[in-house]
């Protein structure tokens, strides 16, 4: 019996399996929709009645009116780019939800991004790839006790604090990188100018959540990037500076993790991976090709192509069980259609050694080659099927083989970006 009436939806792979879809479509039917990690390097588009929407800090359940979405303290939130976000939807969404935001988030301020930049630069062709938002160096100050929290802007002596930071990364970047911060009067009066607008919607997260959930209201925690992208989990260095693996919701939320009811990976039917870092199953052929252009893989924000290929049953059940994930929601499947063939990835090669988990650093991936399965594909356009059964056999038995070698049920699977192309085979919240 389910305690409390609450979901995470999660990221199994290495982020854009669809997260934005699967919680917009909850949020028609759920309270509140949190986000626990991350920043505005994610990017959700969301289509539904012909329109089509896009989101990178803003929780994907905005397009609710009943809805409220929290940013949570494990966010790290560019408030001038979260005014320009909100003001675009409330332009071209009339029916929004409600958007509040946790007084202890971290902010991302103009020298973070100045330093990602730097950074970057600086590790030549080692560099990681990263979206340039500025979210690795903010938790970087997050965890070395220098950040600045939204609920710092409200306070009295600010300026004087916030003088004293900026003091230091000027240092930093001149000294480390050449390179000259952005003015503190702009930097200050920005700032303030963009909290002003927000001010009313900060609140304590933990608190409101606690008692949202005893209460009994729905609640969805909306993962940003995945399991593989994890700070601690993932393929590290090639990872963002988030724990973006459901383990997290608990810290980045406020809440205590017995309030996690269940939890939904939400995977790809094929893999993706944008940025550097080992990617056993990469398809750099023609038919890696065809899933990119079918599939639309090009940064929803960045617009950089995706790197495209098989799915990798091996990281799938590494994230399984790093998320503590009970049920799997398979996306985009319709992208798989008019293949002969289709290969799954079971376990991985590496120096004539069999693995079935992914090895903890990074040279050893990129050491790591996929061992297939291959099941016969499906020509048939499915983008208008409804249930299990109106599926071809070929595209049933690829979602038993994934069902099998994971041991996870497949709770549903969607055939097109739109709404109305979600297919549920159980309930799930
Ligand atoms: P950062 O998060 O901007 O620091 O980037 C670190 C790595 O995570 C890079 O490889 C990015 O491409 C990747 N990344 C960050 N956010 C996303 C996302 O939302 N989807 C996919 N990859 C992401
Ligand atoms: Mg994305």
């Amino acid at each position: 019996m389910k305690k409390y009436n609450t979901l995470v939806v999660v990221g199994s792979q290495w982020g854009d399996e669809g997260k934005g879809k699967i919680t917009d479509y909850f949020s028609q039917i759920t309270n509140l929709v949190v986000r626990y990690s991350g920043g505005d390097n994610a990017g959700h588009q969301i289509n539904f009645n012909g329109e089509k929407h896009k989101v990178r800090i803003i929780p994907s359940g905005i397009f609710n009116r009943n809805v409220v979405n929290i940013i949570g303290n494990g966010c790290v939130v560019n408030l001038e780019q979260l005014n320009e976000e909100f003001d675009m939807i409330k332009k071209t969404f009339i029916n929004h939800g409600t958007l509040l935001i946790s007084n202890r988030a971290q902010l991302v301020l103009p020298y973070h991004i100045q330093i990602d930049e730097a950074q970057e630069l600086a590790r030549g062709k080692n560099k990681i790839g990263t979206t340039k938002r500025g979210i690795g160096p903010a938790y970087q100050d997050k965890v070395s006790r220098s950040g600045i929290r939204v609920g710092d802007v409200g306070l009295p002596n600010f300026k004087e604090k916030f003088k004293k930071v900026w003091e230091y990364q000027k240092v930093f970047l001149k000294k480390m990188f050449d390179v000259e911060i952005v003015d503190f009067d702009h930097t200050y009066n920005s700032l303030i100018e963009n909290y002003k607008k927000i001010k009313e919607q900060v609140i304590d997260c933990g608190e409101y959540l606690e008692s949202a959930i005893k209460e009994g209201k729905k609640v969805l925690f909306e993962g940003a990037q995945g399991a593989m992208l994890d700070i601690d989990h993932g393929t590290y260095p090639f990872v963002t500076s988030s724990n973006c693996s459901a383990s997290n919701v608990a810290l980045g939320s406020g809440i205590s993790f017995k309030y996690i009811d269940s939890v939904l990976g939400v995977v790809k039917a094929y893999s993706t991976r944008v940025g550097a870092g080992g990617f056993p199953a990469e398809l750099l052929d023609e038919i890696g090709d065809g899933i990119r252009q079918r599939g639309n893989e090009y940064g929803s924000n960045t617009k950089r192509p995706r790197r495209v290929g098989w799915i990798d049953l091996v990281a799938l059940r590494y994230a399984i069980r790093s998320s503590a994930i009970d049920k799997i929601f398979i996306t985009l499947l319709d992208v798989l259609s008019g293949l002969d063939e289709i290969k799954l990835c079971t376990s991985y090669k590496m120096e004539d050694k069999s693995i079935s988990s992914p090895p903890p650093t990074a040279e050893e991936f990129e050491k790591c080659e996929a061992v297939y399965l291959s099941t016969p594909g499906w020509k048939e356009d499915i983008t208008n099927v409804k249930s299990f059964s109106e599926l071809p056999d070929a595209a049933k038995n690829y979602l038993k083989l994934i069902e099998k070698f994971c041991e996870i049920n497949v709770a549903g699977f969607s055939v097109g970006p739109d709404r109305k192309q979600t297919v549920l085979l159980e309930e799930i919240f």
